[in-house]
Parts: C-alpha cells; sequence; structure tokens
C-alpha cells in the first residue's frame, strides 16, 4: 500500500466524470488499499478515485471503524433530512453547511465486481452522497450553503 498525493481545490480534474469500472483486477485492489491508506493518513471520513487522479468510479468510505468500498455505486433510494457541517481532503481547511438525504441505500459492486447493497444513516449517508458526488465532478462547496475558512 502507499499513501498517493491529494489532488487540491482548482485542479480541474476535479470537475470531471469519472468512468465505470470494467477491470475488476489487482491494478483496482492496489487503488482501494492504497485510497484507504491515503484516507486513513489524512483524517477523512471518504475518499474518491478522483482525489487520487483516477478518473473511475470508486470510492471508500470510513464511518465508525466501517471500511465500505464502492465500485460503480448509485444511489438507489434515499429518505429523510440531515443538515450539517461537511468538509473534503481536496479543501483542507473549509466547511460548508450541506443538506443531505439521513438515510441512503447504495447499490454497487465490490473488488471483485459482485454487486450488493448497503444502507448508511447520519454520517455513513453523508459520505455516501458527498464521494459519490464527486464521481460526476460534483463539490460539497456547489451545495453548501455557505463555506467557511478556518
Ligand atoms: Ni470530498
Amino acid at each position: 500500500m502507499a499513501i498517493r498525493r491529494i489532488v487540491k481545490d482548482g485542479d480541474e480534474i476535479l470537475r470531471k466524470k469519472s468512468r465505470p469500472v470494467e477491470q475488476f483486477d489487482q491494478r483496482l485492489w492496489t487503488l482501494l488499499d492504497d485510497m484507504t491508506e491515503t484516507m486513513r493518513k489524512a483524517d477523512g471520513a471518504g475518499l474518491a478515485a478522483v482525489q487520487v487522479g483516477i478518473l473511475k468510479r470508486a470510492v471508500v468510505v470510513e464511518v465508525d471503524d466501517q471500511l465500505i468500498e464502492l465500485v460503480n455505486p448509485e444511489i438507489v433510494s434515499v429518505k429523510g433530512k440531515q443538515r450539517g457541517t461537511e468538509g473534503c481532503l481536496s479543501f483542507p481547511g473549509k466547511w460548508g453547511t450541506v443538506t443531505r438525504p439521513m438515510h441512503v441505500t447504495v447499490k454497487a459492486q465490490d473488488r471483485y465486481g459482485k454487486e450488493f447493497t448497503v444502507s448508511g444513516s447520519e454520517l455513513m449517508a453523508r459520505a455516501f452522497c458527498h464521494e459519490i458526488d464527486h464521481l460526476d465532478g460534483k463539490l460539497f462547496v456547489d451545495v453548501a450553503e455557505e463555506v467557511i475558512a478556518d
């Protein structure tokens, strides 16, 4: 595993749409392992492949010690609302108030290509939405009510 460089605000790759993953091979597994290590080192709750410069539809999310790898994820249902503070490893020191669904169910593939669905609430639901947005070039600053720098 290796720590990769996190792409920061202003790099136009963050605005690009990521491509579906078609090969579930060692290259993907290394990418996912590196993303997890990079996310943990940066003390984040999630990371999308585009944030390490790879335009593939893959994200990792870790909330309450539960690590979830999502390949080709799609949100299939949402319920409720939550309003709270959100940040992004590509926007160090910036925070915004973002309203997200309280409960989110995602359909995805695992690192071997097997389909599964997973549901999350509160911070996990927020992380699912935030990271999946990254795959379409959408950033939290687009949907935040206000953005503050600390
Ligand atoms: Ni982010």
